[in-house]
């Protein structure tokens, strides 16, 4: 069901690869909430993905930008501007890749130029996309930027290797440019902290599918599914959330307070 919490809001949702990616279901539901949007990747995602099919489905474009390229981010905001006809309300960072995560370099191993590109791709893009929309005067006053992080931020994972360092700085920046443009825009910044999730990306991880089960296991709510996690991000690019900024809010079905469950400690009991 919808309700029209996006009724006359223009918004650029990048990162949507394909139908499990965190960012179509954002798309979809913006939607539906009645947003005109803008759809962005890589161009490389864009020759595996199937963006094109969504683009139709959401009345969208798609423009194509490298989230690590300053002037393909240019590009991006004066086309969404223009095809919107007006400043951005909302802007989704849906994007995260580790060359070390992916070709199995472990954290005590890490290649440093796959290292750079991780902080590159993973975090550092969240600062130039900010970055690039303040600077072509692309944000609408009031607005509402998300980025998606994992707990691997605050607490070890090791498959998740240098991930982690990249989620620490993406949590960070979206504090530090929460309070700039909380300043100059009223627009907030918040970061999502989502359960583990069947996807491209998280598929990637060594070991995924038992970190998925030990979540699920661990979360009194279970492990929120991204159709969730998109109606939780909807809400904050919502005028119902216009006071919640600076903050890492997890969306995790409770894992991130809980120590201990009874169905996970009663592997390690004796027979007593
Ligand atoms: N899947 C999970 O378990 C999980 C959990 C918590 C947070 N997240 C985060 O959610 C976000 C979305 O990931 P997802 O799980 O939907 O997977 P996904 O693979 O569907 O999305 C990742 C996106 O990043 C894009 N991308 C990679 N390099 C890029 C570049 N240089 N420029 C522009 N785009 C680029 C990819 O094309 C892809 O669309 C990521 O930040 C991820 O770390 C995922």
């Amino acid at each position: 069901m919808a309700y029209g919490l996006l009724k006359g809001k223009r918004g650029v949702i990048s990162g949507a690869l394909n139908e499990q990616s965190i960012a179509w279901k954002v798309a979809a539901l913006a939607h539906a909430e009645g947003a005109s949007i803008v759809l962005t990747n890589a161009p490389v995602a864009m020759r595996m993905g199937e963006i094109d099919k969504l683009a139709q489905d959401t009345g969208s474009i798609v423009i194509p930008a490298d989230a690590t390229k300053d002037e393909d981010l240019e590009k991006l905001f004066t086309g969404a501007t223009a095809h919107l006809g007006g400043k951005v309300d909302f802007l989704l960072h849906s994007i995260g890749m580790s060359p070390n995560v992916r070709k199995g370099r472990p954290y005590h191993d890490l290649n440093y130029d796959w290292y750079r590109q991780t902080l590159d791709i993973s975090a550092m893009s969240f600062h130039r996309m900010i970055q690039a929309a303040a600077k072509a005067d692309a944000l609408a006053d009031g607005g509402s930027i998300v980025g998606l992080s994992y707990i691997a931020a605050q607490r070890v994972f090791p498959g998740y290797g240098d991930m982690a360092d990249a989620k620490a700085l993406l949590e960070s920046i979206g504090r530090s440019w929460g309070y700039h443009l909380g300043i100059s825009k009223k627009v907030r910044v918040n970061t999502v902290s989502q359960s583990p999730s069947m996807t491209t990306a998280g598929s990637g991880i060594k070991g995924f599918s038992g970190l998925f089960d030990f979540a699920q296991a661990m979360s009194p709510l279970g492990n929120a599914p991204t159709e969730d996690c998109a109606r939780y991000v909807i809400s904050l690019f919502s005028d119902l959330t216009r006071f919640v900024t600076m903050q890492n809010l997890y969306h995790d079905g409770g894992f991130s307070s809980t120590g201990a469950t009874p169905g996970v400690v009663e592997q390690y009991g004796s027979a007593e």
